[in-house]
């Protein structure tokens, strides 16, 4: 039978108080609804939804790389039943189920999808609800069951003292018959403490028919979390960060502090590597075996090979780092870096756009933007490549084995040859050629007893 998915997210998200639509809040590196997609994927569907409303220009930008998918607008929300209703041109004339899914409970595992969508279609059911059982079930619609059988949801503000008891709550997860979905869903009515078209009034409707309802439980109920505000939202994130934590430890990385260990989702680490506490693994990072990396390291979109060595409080985006290389501590490698095997970067230093070869070393409060730097090179303490004019970025080239003494400034665009030596303190404005020695600053001047005759002078 075909398979469609719908996600709902028109709503405001008022309770999150953030002008940033609720679907596009992050979570371990990934938005919201990007979560619940990711989700979904797994059952192959033949159509992919979404509906938006509030902020749909956003949502809707916030999604531009899913080329397939498509929406539909909800321009005045006026509940969860008359969000799914705004969908109907999308299946007109389609069969199968459709599975309807919420924004904001990005959660849900590909699994427990499967298994609803393969209870609903053996049971023949008409709807099938994902339920759970939780400790604290206070914001959720509550499940009311009749000798055992769902016969209706109530929403917590709806909900007399005795229901507001009930622990099994409506996860905002469905599985729907198609067929007779949208002609049914005309027939909520307005309702509710809010006058909204609530969703979960469909059970009751199909009940009243005599249709067939179905329930399935998922027996950890932080799959089905809902995110309304932004403590639930810290504490969703700290739900993933926990079992990502794990999934990396039963694969051999050594994570010294798991509670303030953050990596997102889609980051890898090879095993024996040791993670120290404080540490922000980001985006498509990647970092290999036998790693080490300090406390307060944060790296973004980056490579580690095997065996990298990164010091305390060093801030890494969109860099590869090869084999063996050493980095930090306080350093700071901007887009666009390559640091050679066995390279090191040392304290102090920044680099943009900038590639150092095998072996060379930067050790000391060094700026090295737009430049390449050749392997076995040694930049000294205090250089600077000047590579801004004010108007245009300039390169520089530093050949294998050169030498830059400390308190050199080179000024863009300029090149140092292979082997060639930078006297300590010099403004490089020429290319220097390789094997020569360039120096460029002024000569020192040494007045003898200058000191002695300045005190005997008179004062003025
Ligand atoms: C909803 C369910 C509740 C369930 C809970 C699970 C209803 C009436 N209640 O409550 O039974 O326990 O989810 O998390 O369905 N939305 C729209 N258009 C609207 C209103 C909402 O697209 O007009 C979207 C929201 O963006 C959100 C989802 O529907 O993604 C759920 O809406 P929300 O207001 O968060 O409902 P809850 O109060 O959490
Ligand atoms: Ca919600």
């Amino acid at each position: 039978m075909s398979c469609h998915v719908l996600i709902l997210a028109a709503g405001q998200g008022t309770r999150m108080r953030s002008s940033r639509p609720k679907a596009l809040h992050r979570l371990a590196g990934l938005t919201l609804i990007e979560h619940v997609l990711r989700a979904a994927e797994a059952m192959n569907p033949t159509t992919t939804g979404v509906v938006v409303g509030h902020q749909a220009t956003q949502v809707q930008a916030g999604l531009v790389d899913r080329s397939s998918l498509r929406f539909a607008v909800q321009s005045e929300q006026f509940g969860t039943g008359h969000a799914l209703l705004q969908a109907a041109p999308m299946f007109q004339g389609q069969r199968g189920t459709l599975v309807v899914l919420s924004g904001d409970v990005p959660l849900v595992r590909a699994a427990t999808l499967e298994r609803l969508v393969a209870t609903h279609e053996r049971a023949k059911a008409a709807v099938t609800v994902v339920t759970a059982h939780v400790a604290r079930p206070y914001g959720y619609g509550r499940i009311v069951r009749t000798e055992g059988r769902l016969t209706g949801i109530v929403e917590e503000r709806d909900a007399s003292n005795a229901q507001r008891q009930l622990k099994e709550i409506n996860s905002g997860i469905y599985a729907f018959d198609l067929e007779p979905l949208f002609d049914a869903l005309h027939e909520i009515p307005r309702g509710g403490a809010v006058n909204e078209i609530y969703l979960p009034g469909l059970v009751t409707i199909y009940r009243g028919r005599g249709w067939l309802v179905e329930t399935i439980e998922v027996s950890d109920p932080d799959e089905v979390r809902g995110i309304n505000s932004q403590t639930e939202l810290a504490e969703v994130r700290r739900i993933v960060r926990q079992s990502k934590n794990e999934e990396l430890m039963a694969a051999g990385v050594t994570i010294e502090d798991p509670a303030t260990t953050y990596v997102d989702v889609d980051v890898t680490v090879g095993p024996d590597t040791v993670i120290h506490p404080g540490v922000f693994l980001e985006g498509r990072t990647r970092v290999g075996a036998r790693c080490e990396l300090h406390a307060g390291v944060r790296i973004v979109d980056s490579t580690l090979e095997d065996g990298v060595l990164v010091n305390n409080h060093c801030v890494i985006r969109r860099t590869r780092v090869a084999e063996g290389a050493q980095v930090g501590p306080f350093a700071h490698l901007r887009e666009g870096t390559v640091v050679g095997a066995e390279a090191k970067i040392g304290n102090f230093v920044e680099t943009k756009k900038t590639s150092l070869g095998r072996g060379s070393k930067a050790s000391h409060l060094t700026y090295l933007g737009d430049t390449s730097v050749g392997d076995g090179a040694n930049v000294g303490a205090g250089t600077i490549t000047c590579n801004y004019d004010g108007v245009n970025k300039h390169a520089t080239a530093i050949g294998h084995n050169a030498f830059i003494g400390s308190g050199t400034q080179l000024v863009a665009p300029v090149s140092v040859g292979d082997g060639a030596y930078i006297g300590a303190g010099s403004c490089i404005t020429e290319d220097v050629p390789a094997g020569a020695l360039g120096v460029a600053r002024a000569r020192q001047v040494n007045k003898t007893e200058w000191v002695g005759r300045r005190r005997d002078e008179p004062d003025s």
